[in-house]
């Protein structure tokens, strides 16, 4: 058997290249990194977690109308996706306080911010992905004032949906992070989601507990990273290795 193109590799996923043109294969590495890869550990089954939790907010955006790359899942590992051009921008939404908001700005770690707050981080490894304004994005042409504007809306949405979603299953969306792609299709270019949305590129809190439900838990050497994965999971209604599949959709969590 031939082995297939591998197209590039990244700290927690590769791309290879997929069966038909215009199609890319996405596979979810073990691998947790932070502080610009200084800090890595292999974290046995991450990447399966990863890949379901993935697949099922994808799936769940896809079925409100909002574009995202996710074709379908094909294994544990990989997802089929569609080939775009990934805008070399991070785009982070804050809905409460955290990381690098409350180091660069002083604000204390859980404060409900006054409305949501959009950031544009340029993808720049060497760089550790500096903080940008729409002045340099436009500027140095990594996107246009158009496409800026559908990257914020797309992430709007994807805020709204999102938090309702995590919230009806007891976990806050503090924040994620996302990258968007530009979709060639018949002429035609759209802003598309890419990449992934994950407990790896958000944060979550129990809504009860306040506990770190997310990479945090990596990040801050709390410990038990997958187990709270694996929870994520579960309270979605997605199926996990220990569990048998599940058809009910999310468990709805009570408050008191
Ligand atoms: P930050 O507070 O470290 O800037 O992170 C904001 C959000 O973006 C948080 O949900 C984690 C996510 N994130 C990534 O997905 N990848 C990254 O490289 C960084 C720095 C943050």
């Amino acid at each position: 058997m031939s082995r297939r193109r591998r197209i590039y590799e990244g700290k927690a996923k590769i791309i290879y290249e997929g069966p038909e043109p215009g199609t890319l294969v996405q596979f979810f590495k073990d691998d947790a990194t932070a502080f610009n890869a200084q800090k890595h550990e292999v974290v046995d089954g991450k990447g399966v977690l990863n890949n379901r939790i993935c697949e099922y907010i994808f799936q769940r955006l896809n079925g409100i109308g909002i574009p995202t790359h996710f074709i379908r899942r094909l294994n544990m590992r990989e997802q089929l996706i569609k080939e775009v051009e990934i805008v070399p921008l991070e785009v982070v939404v804050r809905n409460i306080a955290a990381g690098s908001l409350c180091k660069r700005l002083g604000v204390e770690e859980g404060t409900v911010l006054p409305r949501s707050i959009i950031e544009f981080y340029y993808k720049n490894d060497e760089l550790g992905d500096p903080l940008v304004s729409e002045e340099h994005i436009t500027a140095f042409g990594w996107a246009t004032p158009p496409e800026i504007d559908d990257m914020m809306a797309l992430a709007i949405r994807i805020n709204d949906f999102l938090s309702g979603l995590f919230m009806g299953v007891g976990i806050q969306l503090v924040d994620f992070k996302i990258e968007c792609g530009r979709l060639y299709e018949n002429e035609m270019m759209r802003i598309v989601l890419a990449d992934e949305i994950s407990p790896d590129s958000c944060r979550l809190w129990d809504v009860k507990t306040k506990e770190k439900m997310d990479k945090d838990r990596f990040r801050e050497d709390l410990g038990g990273m997958l187990e709270n994965y694996r929870e994520v999971a579960k309270r979605l209604g997605i199926m996990n290795e220990n569990e048998p599949a599940r058809t009910g959709g999310p468990v709805l969590v009570k408050s008191d």
